[in-house]
């Protein structure tokens, strides 16, 4: 394990902000992780765990001890369940999952990051949920060094929620994460772009991997690569608003897209709620609002995270005015 000074995080988040941290350490075992956290020079330093990087907002130099996981290993216990650990890609699980006849996850194919940051949020696309998959993960008590298991039910998964990012947020690492796939090949097309993009290609009954080529497709017509843009995903979550609210907007903007969310509830586009108030596309130097979806914030190069949180809170305010709707951030903002 080594342990690196004032060293850039660029590399490590997927904005490529170049912030940087006062410590650095690349960990492989969970006993190079345990022995780290119970090292006295370090125990009363700032921590942050990074993973993929993809879900992360760097506001400022990091001062304090960056962890990042490099865990790695896929294990198949038996009956479709499977074992990964934390510092596997996600996207290349999704590609070995396929390769071995798995199938349940191709619809969250191509979604940045890595295993162990699934569960922190409950990743989703186009009508499929990590929960729906999930059996149980093992965690660190950061604070006392033990590991846990957390059942599917424990992480109290809701829409990009989990227990991790509220409740016990900061206190555990996740080390592993066992998922229950299928080998039956039925697929879940009923997300509109899909089935176009499959009947495009003149394909009636896609396989598993068929429905991630085209899942693929449709996330690189939409979502810049940011190897090449730097970004996070979907900035904001989709906001759920009660039906009068939405009677109120739609009276104004008939063509206002929506999904009925449960309980009388209605969830409405992000996206089309910033695109609304004239943010698509808007380039402010080195950063801005994606030209095709505009519910991603860019980094076209060397832009600093504290301009693009402050984009971020611009469009909130302007979102409010307009329509009186707060936007929550999906990305985790480190101040
Ligand atoms: N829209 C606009 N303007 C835009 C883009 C979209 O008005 O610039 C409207 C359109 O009406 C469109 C609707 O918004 O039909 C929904 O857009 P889209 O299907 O692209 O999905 P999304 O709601 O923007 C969510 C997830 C994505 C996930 C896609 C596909 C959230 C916050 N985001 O995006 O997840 O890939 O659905 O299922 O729930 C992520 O979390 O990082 C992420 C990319």
């Amino acid at each position: 394990m080594q342990l690196l000074k004032n060293h850039s995080l660029k590399d490590y988040n997927t904005f490529g902000v170049d912030a940087k941290a006062d410590f650095f350490v690349h960990v492989k075992s969970i006993s190079d992780l345990k022995n780290l956290l119970s090292n006295p020079q370090f125990t009363s330093l700032p921590k942050l765990f990074l993973g993929g990087g993809s879900n992360i907002l760097l506001c400022s130099d990091f001062k304090g001890l960056v962890i990042h996981l490099g865990l790695k290993g896929i294990e198949e216990l038996g009956n479709g369940l499977i074992r990964i650990q934390a510092g596997e890609g996600w996207h290349n699980f999704v590609m070995w999952s396929l390769e071995q006849g798995y199938n349940g996850i191709e619809n969250l194919s191509l979604i940045p990051g890595n295993v162990g940051a699934a569960p922190m949020q409950n990743i989703g696309a186009y009508g499929v949920e990590l929960r729906q998959v999930f059996v149980e993960l093992e965690a660190l008590h950061i604070s006392s060094g033990k590991t846990l298991v957390f059942s599917n039910e424990a992480c109290l998964f809701g829409y990009r929620e989990s227990i991790f990012k509220n409740k016990q947020k900061g206190n555990y690492v996740i080390l592993s994460v066992t998922l229950k796939l299928q080998t039956n090949g039925i697929v879940n097309t009923s997300y509109g772009a899909i089935s176009e993009v499959l009947r495009e290609k003149g394909i009636e009954n896609p396989t598993p991997i068929q429905v991630s080529d085209a899942i693929v497709s449709i996330r690189k017509s939409k979502l810049p690569d940011p190897v090449e843009i730097g970004n996070s995903g979907s900035f904001f979550k989709n906001p759920v608003v009660s039906s009068p609210d939405y009677d109120h907007i739609k009276k104004q903007y008939p063509e206002v897209p929506s999904y009925p969310s449960g309980e009388g509830r209605v969830k409405i586009p992000a996206a089309w709620l910033i695109e609304k108030a004239g943010w698509k596309g808007k380039c402010f130097g080195n950063y801005g609002v994606h030209k095709n979806q505009a519910l991603v914030l860019v980094n076209y190069g060397g832009a600093r995270g504290e301009d693009i949180y402050q984009l971020a809170q611009e469009i909130q305010a302007s979102v409010k005015e307009k329509f009186d709707i707060h936007l929550k951030m999906e990305v985790n903002i480190i101040p």
